[in-house]
């Protein structure tokens, strides 16, 4: 797998081995780290890393990332850069390339990410935009190996909206993976029309299969991994609370769904969660929606917490899977030699 100089902007750009492969390594990175073998074979190397949006294992993941391969990295918050107020993304694209040797960009636009990958010269890596959050995909996939062996033929159910990066991202994956994705959601929230047939097609090679269902408990049945995301993401308005929670509970993820997956099933959540009164907005949305809406009433939305602190959640260890995933993205794509 030769993968330098590539950008990592979508998952469609990658083929079912080369996904495989950045698996693997992933792994394999992740065992000699814990072995205490060190990765410093970039040591001649900087990275930007460039946040529109608010992250915790993203960013730590890219800064962790780079340190322990060697390199040094700059992170660049909301509000501490020139892009998109007095400066173009092309320009700020032009400029950082000549400086850095990759760009991590998150934001809303996946065109901006399209822009940097297209101008800087570098490798440009997705840390998520409003259609796409590819970086994540790779560590959710990595933990189902960790858990199963395998990825072909695993049914992941996804419960929420759909048509968000993390819907768009998981069910392109599971089509390159071989997979049955199953989107349980209503209409209105199901993926894209096109980017549906897309995946169908690439599901024809691959062995997977697609499926969209407004029918929660006949999605769970037999599922391998149960998986939900919040309900509004980064960039929406918080006028739109109301009709996302009255969409989506019949989608919450319970332990009456948990019983209907397969005895072994796994559950996952790329997080931030919102599963108890222990935030700011799972407060303030239980106070308002609570009498409502029963199911919030105590600030567990997407998932509750008996699921998610329960045996089958592996919530942590996907989000230590972030780093890895992304330490072997950046290896990979800056060419340095495999450890
Ligand atoms: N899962 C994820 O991308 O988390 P952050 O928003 O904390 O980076
Ligand atoms: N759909 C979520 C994913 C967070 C990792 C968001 O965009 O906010």
């Amino acid at each position: 797998m030769n993968l330098k100089g590539r950008h990592f902007i979508t998952l469609l750009d990658y083929s079912k081995e080369e996904i495989m492969g950045l698996i693997d390594l992933s792994i394999k990175l992740k065992k000699e780290k814990k072995d205490g073998k060190t990765h410093k074979v970039l040591s001649d190397k900087n990275v930007v890393l460039l946040f529109q949006k608010d992250s915790t294992r993203t960013r730590s993941a890219f800064e962790v990332g780079a340190f322990d391969l060697g390199m040094g990295a700059t992170y660049v918050g909301p509000s501490g850069s020139q892009m998109g107020k007095k400066e173009s993304v092309k320009d700020t694209a032009r400029v950082l390339g000549r400086m850095y040797d990759g760009i991590e960009f998150r934001g809303y636009r996946q065109s901006d990410v399209e822009i940097l990958a297209e101008h800087a010269g570098v490798p440009v890596w997705n840390g998520l935009t409003d259609k796409y959050h590819p970086t994540q995909i790779l560590a959710d996939f990595m933990t189902i190996k960790e858990s199963f062996g395998t990825l072909q033929g695993i049914k992941l159910a996804y419960f929420g909206d759909a048509r968000n990066n993390m819907g768009n991202s998981l069910m392109i994956g599971a089509a390159k993976m071989g997979m049955h994705f199953v989107a349980a959601a209503p209409k209105s929230l199901w993926p894209d029309e096109v980017l549906i047939k897309t995946c169908e097609a690439i599901g024809e090679a691959s062995g997977a299969r697609i499926e969209l269902s407004e029918n929660a408990f006949e999605a769970a049945k037999d599922a391998d991994v149960i998986y939900t995301d919040v309900w509004v993401s980064m960039g929406e308005p918080k006028e739109v609370w109301e009709e996302r929670i009255k969409a989506l509970v019949p989608y919450q993820v319970t332990p009456k769904l948990m019983m209907l997956a397969k005895e072994k099933a796994i559950f996952m959540h790329c997080l931030p969660a919102f599963h108890g009164e222990d935030t700011d907005m799972g407060v303030d949305i239980a106070s308002a929606f609570g009498k409502k809406y029963p199911s919030v009433r105590n600030g567990e939305l997407e998932v509750t917490d008996a699921v998610i602190e329960g045996p089958q959640s592996v919530v942590f260890e996907e989000a230590e899977n972030r780093m890895h995933t992304i330490k072997a993205v950046m290896l990979a794509t800056l060419g340095g030699s495999h450890v």
